[in-house]
Formats: structure tokens, sequence, C-alpha cells
């Protein structure tokens, strides 16, 4: 495998093999990436998986060049196309983080790339290693990935992590998906048809009150202001299903809150201290995970 584009691309033996390598990480240093670089494109803002690409590329014992706000700070603000910048970023680095507002720009930067590129979110494409890092917390928490019931819930049109780990859970076992949102904000059909094709139970619902005491895990995501026409319509949104302490009492012992973050309101902090919430160690997962990505890629 050159390029992690989408989600789509992953098998079963290939997670097993970053979820491995990511086990092993976490124990021990590894310097196996002494002399690669790192290239960390980034036209859309980011906080998680910016920082944990590069700290995991510097745990790695490699190096890292960078440009945040890259639509404002590259030669893209002069004009430069995103294909001429990759041909050129080819020739000082061994690997390519791009993050990106428009959807397929990884893929139209891999098509002219000889360096691997990652997707690291294409505006409401998708962001694949987010989605490897959702379900390695789902293994560590819950130890099994078949037979689970989730629920995905919030913005669904925009919301380009619940794309990509819709697409991997319909690789797995026994796994019910409830998607949650608001009648105007549904999933897409290119995700359902994939889902029919893979033999996935699915529903499409707008309460979450009417499933909540049914799910091992409930993936909440944010209503995505950026991705509104107006604040007028996004207002129209927000606040449409927060998350708090009452809520949670009616959710299975065992199961589990997710979030891939940043989080706006739709978690009360309230809910931060039970055992549930698990996204802040989603988040930690995600810095492991993508040094055994670069590993794998590069070593
Ligand atoms: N989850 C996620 O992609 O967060 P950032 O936008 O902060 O990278």
């Amino acid at each position: 495998m050159k390029h992690i584009i989408e989600s789509q691309q992953f098998d079963q033996k290939f997670i097993n093999k970053i979820f491995s390598l990511a086990d092993k990480l976490e124990k021990k240093t590894d310097n196996s990436l002494k002399g690669k670089i790192m290239a960390s494109l980034f036209y859309e803002p980011s906080t998680r998986t910016r920082f944990s690409f590069e700290s995991a590329m510097l745990r790695l014992g490699g190096s890292v060049i960078t440009t945040e706000n890259a639509d404002k700070f590259s030669s893209a603000v002069k004009g430069e196309t995103l294909e001429d910048s990759i041909k050129i970023v080819n020739n000082y680095a061994d690997v390519i983080v791009l993050r990106h507002y428009e959807s397929g720009a990884s893929e139209k930067a891999a098509k002219v790339s000889r360096i691997p590129v990652i997707n690291a979110g294409d505006g409401v494409g998708q962001h694949p290693t987010q989605a490897l890092l959702d379900l390695y917390t789902i293994k560590k928490e819950l130890k099994s990935i078949d037979g689970n019931i989730i629920a995905l819930v919030g913005d669904l049109k925009h919301g380009r992590t619940i794309r990509s780990l819709a697409y991997l859970l319909g690789k797995y076992k026994d796994i019910k998906i409830y998607f949650v949102s608001p009648k105007p904000l549904k999933v897409g059909n290119d995700i359902k048809e994939y889902l029919k094709r893979h033999k996935i139970a699915f529903e499409e619902i707008e309460n979450i009150e009417l499933i909540i005491h049914e799910v091992d895990i409930l993936y909440q995501t944010r209503i995505q202001k950026e991705r509104f026409k107006t604040d007028r319509e996004y207002k129209k949104f927000k606040g449409f299903y927060q998350i708090d302490s009452k809520l949670v009492s009616k959710m299975k012992s065992k199961s589990i809150i997710m979030h891939p973050l940043p989080r706006i309101d739709e978690i009360l902090l309230e809910v931060d201290k039970s055992p549930k919430a698990v996204y802040f160690k989603q988040a930690k997962y995600g810095l492991i995970i993508r040094m055994a990505l670069l590993k794998y890629l590069l070593a």
C-alpha cells in the first residue's frame, strides 16, 4: 500500500497489522525513521491530526517540515495548483500528510506523487486515519469490533469521520449502525449503498432517545459550522443533540461514548467524568496509530 486515501482500501489483514504495530509502539522507543522527513500540508485547521502526525514522526526519530494554513502561507496564495505543490514537496520529503478543504484532494495529490500521500481529511470526503484510530479505540475499550451496535450521531451529511468509520465497519461481522441526525443532515447514499452491499444492518433515525439503551458505542460528532452557507442555516442545527448525564444514565453498563473532537456543545462537560467517556483516550490512541502508519509506509 503506497498512499492512504480512503477507508475502503484497508482490509482486515492490514488493519490487524497496524493495530499490532501500534500495540508494540506504545511500549517501546523506536528510531526507525531517523533520516526520513514528513511534510505536513494543512489547508484546513487542525489540532489533533497535525500535532499527532508530527509528534508520531518525531517519536520515530524522523523530522518534520510543515505548513499550517497552507491556503494562506504556501504558494497556493499565488495561484499554484495543488498538483504542482505536491510535485515540488516530493523533492524535499519522504511522505506527505495532506489536509484539504476539497473532497478528493488527496486522490488528486496521490496521482502526481512518487512519495506516499496520507489523507488527513479532505473536505466532506474522508478521514481514513481517524477511522483507524476510532476502530482501535473500540478494540481497546470493548475488546471486540464484531457484534457491536453503534450510533453515529450529529451532522452526518458533512462529517468525514463518520463516513470513513462507516466504510471500515462495513468490513466487520454482526454490526448494526444507527445513523442519528436531523433529516436535512442525513448520511450520504454512497455509504448506505456500500453497507447494503456488505450486508451491514443500519437504520436512520432522528430521536436518539429511542435507541440510547441499546447501543454499545455512542459516536457523537459536532454540527460542522464551516460547512454551512450561512450562520442562520448553522444555527438551525446547533445544539440539536446534547449528550448529558441523564442521557448517559440510560446507556448499557459496558457501553462507551466516542467523539473525534473538537467538541463544541454536543457533549456536556459533566459527561467527561463518566467512565464511558473515552474521547480523550481516543485522541491519545491517534498518536500510536499514526506512528504505526508512518512506520508501515516508510521503515
Ligand atoms: N479529529 C480531528 O480530525 O481533529 P482535528 O481537526 O483537530 O485534526
